[in-house]
């Protein structure tokens, strides 16, 4: 599937499952401790096959709820954090866990976690698949990172360029001509 438009793999299946079980054994020790209830809050659409292998190991009573930002077409970033669904859920008083895809500039989950503070959240860590650091143009730091990639553009797991590769088990990079 999509193999001719592959230019690379970066990461594989098997490296994200064992890189999920680290972080979800983490995540449990860590939220192990806080008397709060947790709410896991992921991201739309690009989040959810690494959120669907994460919380297979975060052993504790856990709460899910989504959100969908958008800032994105095609492979440039353009500015403002538009709020496409907003939370379902009171989040007052809670712990949050905000799940993402990729931090790249930082801008959405800068304004995303302000906003979750805004509405009342007691504590609010991220964890992302995927960090891109040489991107970033606000300051903000994932609390747990999956892996650090270089700053090309990646799809696959979750991971979409123009809505397509997203159901790729793996990380990969796409070849220059599908750009074109
Ligand atoms: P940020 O606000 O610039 O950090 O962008 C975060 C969002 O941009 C992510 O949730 C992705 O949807 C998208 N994004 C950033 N870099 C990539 C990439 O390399 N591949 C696919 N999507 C990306």
């Amino acid at each position: 599937m999509f193999g001719d438009e592959i230019l690379k793999v970066l990461i594989t299946e098997e490296e994200i499952e064992k890189r999920c079980a680290e972080l979800g054994e983490q995540l449990t020790k860590d939220y192990a401790s806080s008397g709060n209830k947790l709410l896991v809050v992921a991201l739309l659409r690009g989040s959810v096959p690494f959120l669907a292998e994460l919380i297979k190991y975060i052993k504790l009573p856990l709460e899910m709820d989504f959100m969908d930002v958008s800032s994105y077409a095609g492979t440039e970033s353009v500015g403002d954090v538009k709020i496409v669904k907003d939370l379902d859920t009171s989040i007052k008083g809670l712990d949050i866990l905000l799940v993402e895809d990729i931090v790249d500039t930082g801008r959405t989950l800068h304004v995303v976690k302000r906003m979750l503070y805004g509405k009342g959240a007691e504590r609010v860590r991220i964890v992302t698949l995927l960090d891109k650091p040489e991107r970033r143009e606000v300051e903000i730091n994932a609390d747990y990172i999956g892996f650090t990639v270089p700053n090309e553009f990646v799809v696959g797991y979750g991971l979409d360029y123009n809505q397509k590769y997203r159901n790729l088990p793996f990380i990969g990079v796409l070849k220059p001509e599908v750009y074109e």
